[in-house]
């Protein structure tokens, strides 16, 4: 393995608010911050909000810095990717942010019902061959369903026109109820966000800047399941 990926393992563990559990950690036994996130994690009873698919997590610490009154997480398989965020978010003293290194197959042992306010799902791999492991699948919402408060809004945001068509099928199939749809997020669909919306949707993550620069469209939607 690398000399710098080896570096960022051995860095992550020595970060605070930074979860890398085990599978027996959380198969073999409740996992012991389910439900318990507000309290042992960030010491307030603040909302929750997910941020799946992390990769380096600009969204999960771009939105930690604008809602302090917030909580949020950051979930990814890939350390070496998540160990940017999280040491940003250790310098920074960004207390209300969090990381977790699990795969999101396994995102309902982490959480307890009604913990999780909001989820982001940012460029999610669009998966073309692999449908039921698009994390927009019903596969996915039916794990983030025992967690997330019933009203509690997903957010997809995305450069791939699939899986943004993809998931807008699974909202009209499923009836989840639709809440902002745009398939040219900063052209031609600016203003049908508001100021905040729109200074969050400014937050860009590591993929987008990479799409954006080779002319790809952004296209977001939020729902409720
Ligand atoms: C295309 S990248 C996007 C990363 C980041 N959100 C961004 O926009 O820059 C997709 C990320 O999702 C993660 N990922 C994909 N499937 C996952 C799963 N089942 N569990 C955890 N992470 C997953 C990958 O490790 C990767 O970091």
């Amino acid at each position: 393995m690398a000399k710098n990926k080896l570096m960022k393992f051995a860095e992550m563990k020595t970060l605070d608010r930074v979860f890398e559990p085990e599978k027996k950690d959380f198969l073999d036994q409740p996992y012991n911050l389910k439900g318990k996130w507000r309290e042992k994690v960030f010491g307030n009873d603040n909302p929750i909000v997910l941020e799946l698919g992390c990769g380096k997590g600009e969204y999960t610490v771009g939105l930690g810095k604008k809602y302090p009154n917030k909580n949020f997480v950051g979930v990814d398989i890939k350390g070496a990717r998540i160990w940017a965020g999280a040491k940003q978010a250790n310098e920074e003293e960004i207390n209300n942010v969090a990381f977790l290194r699990t795969n999101v197959d396994f995102i309902n042992y982490f959480f307890g019902q009604d913990e999780v306010d909001e989820i982001w799902l940012t460029f999610s791999d669009p998966q073309p061959k692999k449908p039921n492991k698009r994390l927009s699948s019903k596969p996915f919402i039916d794990r983030y369903k025992k967690f997330l408060k019933p009203e509690g809004i997903i957010h997809l945001k995305t450069d791939n026109t699939s899986l943004y068509l993809s998931t807008i099928d699974e909202i009209e199939t499923h009836n989840y109820k639709l809440i902002k749809k745009a398939h040219n997020v900063y052209e031609t669909h600016w203003d049908m966000f508001n100021k905040e919306e729109q200074d969050v949707l400014t937050i860009k993550t590591h993929y987008e800047q990479l799409f954006a620069n080779k002319g790809f469209k952004i296209k977001y939607c939020s729902f409720t399941v």
